[in-house]
Parts: structure tokens; C-alpha cells; sequence
């Protein structure tokens, strides 16, 4: 796909469903009695892939044009599937879908794309195994393929040494079918969707400060959700109506969740100006955001905030570029387990635009104020880098040209759309 600059962005976005919560309806949905219907579900790639599994586990889920509905069979209702499970890109359904397996009385295998098949996944298989089930990376590689076979649990508490809700999440869930108390501690907090959402199916689950812990076997009752905007999503426009001269973006029902908003605190401690109103809770507190362009100036980034904007650090890397003043970026070394190596992607591509960047072992360090130049940008099939790169391409001299753009159907299929629409108002 190849882009220009842009004059201005002007108008009105409603991003897509939460790709975490999302991913959490279905699973949650599939494990409760009864109907479970979705509003505001994102049919992008990765949740698609949470769907196919559960199907093969002998769920029953339709799609209509604006509801997903899941017919869940309770704790113990799944069933062996007769094929491999396909995660396809997505670590949050391999993860997760690890922990609901470690309970079952089945054995499963679980595998996924080429990027799936690099990613940790000793960082679940070590807790899974301490609560007593059987865990095998296939090609003995720490990585999937994976085959688990589910056995009686035993509660543990955990000491998680990564800022993960993936771990965190994979651990509570095995703790459903465990025969005492789980506890999971992590070094900083991570999103906690899956602690509001499972409470609201009616788990018995609490948090205290970085613990959240589970006791198994509740009766878990389907309800009906509605999923929030996607604040990782919407991240491309805050950003873009920031450094898009004389431009307004108004962001409609986006999740604004503590643990998942850092990336407004960071853009407003970069100069960023926005405003958030129509706040309100359904489950998950949500706002519209309205964006104005501002000259942002570079800070430092790093410590508990991290895990509250992870997903967002390649745009933050492409605010920082076009600040005035150096951003340093620390404490990500996770950024490197990604769905791509986000660190050294984000150098090389931003690097090629002209930025003064400079990857360092959990971060990034970057200059900016130089004048980005068109460049061929490689985003290595991550959906995350590619919409990054549409945002910096718009305040670029010259042409962009993004391969494999087609990747953010991972989470965003519409994105060049929406941004289109911006641009012509
Ligand atoms: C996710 C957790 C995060 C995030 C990912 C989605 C989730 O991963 O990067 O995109 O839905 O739990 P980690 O838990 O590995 O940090």
C-alpha cells in the first residue's frame, strides 16, 4: 500500500471492539450454562481464531450480522477435538485457551502461525505444570506446537516474574478447575479483564493490589456483554490527530480501563490535547475521546506504566519521533516477544523514514524533530507496526510504502477505511 501526507484529519471514528475482552466473551461464554450474546465483538483475525477453537471444542456459537451468541455448556461441558486447535496468530487465544485446557480430562494439541510457533510459551507452561497438568512443547523448544493433557489441579500461588494478563489469565483459569485456592502476583499490574469479566459470570475471584485470586468450581451464568471500543485501536487516531496539523478526531465508546489507558497519559504528558467525555461504566468504563492536534515534546517512559500501554508502544514511538526533544522508552524489553521483535522493527523502519533512533535492550531511544522521508517500510506481518507506519507516513515528505499492509486484519480490518474517511472530511 503506498500513502501520502496528509493535510488534515477532520471527523468522527468508532474503533473496533476490544480485542481482549473479546477474545475473554467467547472463552468465558463457552464455559458458562447457557446463552451468552455479544454486541460490539471484533471479527478480526485473531478473535475469528478463538471462535474456530471453541467450535472445535463442541461449542455452539452463531454469528449474525450484529450479535455473536455462544451456546456455553458450563465448565465441564467441552469435548476432545478431533483436530489440531489453530491459534493462528493470536497469543491471547493460545494462552488462555492453554489454561482452560489444563483442567479438562482430554489431551489437545494447540499450534499457530510462524509467528505463534516463536513466541514464549514456558512463561504458561511452568505454572500449569506446578498445578499438576501435563504440558509438552512438541518440538521441545519452549514453544508451540503444544500438546496438554488435563488432569486433576492443584491450586497454587503464584509469583508471576513478567507483568503479563495473558500468564495471569491462563493461571486463574486453570484455578477453575483446581482443588483449592489460586493466586497469581504479578511485578506490575496488567489489563484485568479477565478478573472483571469472570466476576461478572460469577466467579468467585478478588483482587488485592497486584494479586488476584480464584476458587474453583463456580457455577458460571451466561450473561450478555457488550464490548467497549478498542483503546489499542484507537490509539492510531489519538496519535495522528495529534501530529496531523489542524486537525480534530472525535473517538466514540472507546474502553478507557486503567490498567489499559496509558497511552492517554503518556500523550498528555507529551503536550497531547485531549479530551474525554460521555464517561460511563457498563462493565468496563468506556468514554469518546476528542483529539486536537498540539506540538507534543519528547519524556521518559518506563516502570509500572508499561503494562498499561505495551501494545501501543509503536505509536508512542512514532509520537516520539515527530516531538521535539529525545523520549526515552525503558522497562519493554516484552516488546521483544511480540508478534514481531517490536523494538527492532520499530528501529529499522523508523530509522529508514530518517529518525535518530536507537534500540537499547528494553527500549528505545529516540530523537525527534527530524522531518520523517517516505520510506519502504516492512512491518514483518504485525498488525501493530503497519498501522503505526500509516500514522507516520501522513506527516512524511514524499510517498510511503507499506508491505503486506493487508496484516491488520488481525485486529483492525477496516483501519485504512477509517482513516481514509478522516483525511477526505
Ligand atoms: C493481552 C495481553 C498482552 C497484550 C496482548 C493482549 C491479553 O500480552 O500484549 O496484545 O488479551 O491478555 P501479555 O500478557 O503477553 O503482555
Amino acid at each position: 500500500m503506498k500513502l501520502q501526507s496528509i493535510r488534515r484529519l477532520r471527523g468522527e471514528v468508532i474503533v473496533p471492539g476490544d480485542k481482549s475482552i473479546s477474545h475473554r466473551a467467547v472463552m468465558f461464554g463457552a464455559l458458562a450454562e447457557g446463552k451468552t450474546e455479544i454486541t460490539g465483538f471484533l471479527r478480526g483475525a485473531d478473535c475469528l481464531s478463538t471462535i474456530s477453537c471453541f467450535r472445535q471444542l463442541g461449542i455452539s456459537i452463531e454469528e449474525t450480522a450484529d450479535k455473536i451468541i455462544v451456546h456455553g455448556k458450563g465448565l465441564h461441558g467441552l469435548r476432545a477435538p478431533v483436530s489440531t486447535l489453530d491459534t493462528g496468530n493470536s497469543g491471547t487465544t493460545m494462552r488462555l485457551i492453554s489454561g482452560i485446557l489444563a483442567g479438562q480430562n482430554f489431551t489437545s494439541v494447540l499450534t499457530g502461525d510462524s509467528s505463534i510457533q516463536r513466541r514464549p510459551m514456558r512463561r504458561i507452561m511452568t505454572p500449569l505444570s506446578q498445578m499438576g497438568a501435563s504440558i509438552r512443547s512438541i518440538k521441545e523448544n519452549n514453544c508451540a506446537p503444544l500438546e496438554i493433557t488435563g488432569s486433576s489441579l492443584h491450586g497454587i500461588s503464584y509469583m508471576s516474574p513478567v507483568a503479563s494478563a495473558q500468564v495471569k489469565s491462563a493461571v486463574l483459569l486453570a484455578g477453575l478447575y483446581a482443588d483449592g485456592e489460586t493466586s497469581v502476583t504479578e511485578t506490575a499490574i496488567s489489563r484485568n479483564h479477565t478478573e472483571l469479566m469472570l466476576r461478572s459470570f460469577g466467579a468467585d475471584i478478588r483482587t488485592d493490589h497486584l494479586t488476584a485470586t480464584i476458587r474453583p468450581n463456580p457455577a458460571l451464568h451466561a450473561m450478555d456483554i457488550h464490548v467497549p471500543g478498542d483503546i489499542s485501536s484507537a490509539s492510531y487516531f489519538i496519535v495522528a490527530g495529534s501530529l496531523v496539523p489542524d486537525s480534530e478526531i472525535l473517538i466514540r465508546n472507546v474502553g478507557i480501563n486503567p490498567t489499559r489507558d496509558g497511552i492517554i497519559r503518556v500523550a498528555r504528558e507529551m503536550g497531547a490535547d485531549i479530551t474525554l467525555f460521555n464517561e460511563k461504566n457498563t462493565g468496563e468504563p468506556v468514554a469518546d475521546l476528542l483529539v486536537k492536534s498540539r506540538s507534543l515534546h519528547g519524556i521518559t517512559i518506563g516502570g509500572d506504566i508499561i503494562p498499561t500501554l505495551i501494545d501501543e508502544l509503536p505509536i508512542i514511538a512514532v509520537m516520539a519521533a515527530a516531538a521535539d526533544g529525545t523520549t526515552v522508552i525503558r522497562d519493554a524489553a516484552e516488546l521483544k516477544v511480540k508478534e514481531s521483535d517490536r523494538i527492532a522493527v520499530m528501529t529499522e523502519n523508523l530509522s529508514a523514514m530518517g529518525c535518530d533512533i536507537t534500540a537499547t535492550q528494553d527500549g528505545m531511544i529516540i530523537h525527534g524533530r527530524n522531518a520523517l522521508q517516505g520510506a519502504v517500510i516492512d512491518p514483518h506481518s504485525d498488525h501493530r507496526i503497519a498501522m503505526s507506519f500509516a500514522v507516520a507516513a501522513m506527516i512524511a515528505d514524499g510517498e510511503t510504502e507499506i508491505k503486506d499492509a493487508g496484516c491488520v486484519t488481525i485486529s483492525y480490518p477496516d483501519f485504512y477505511d477509517d482513516l481514509k474517511k478522516l483525511g477526505t472530511k
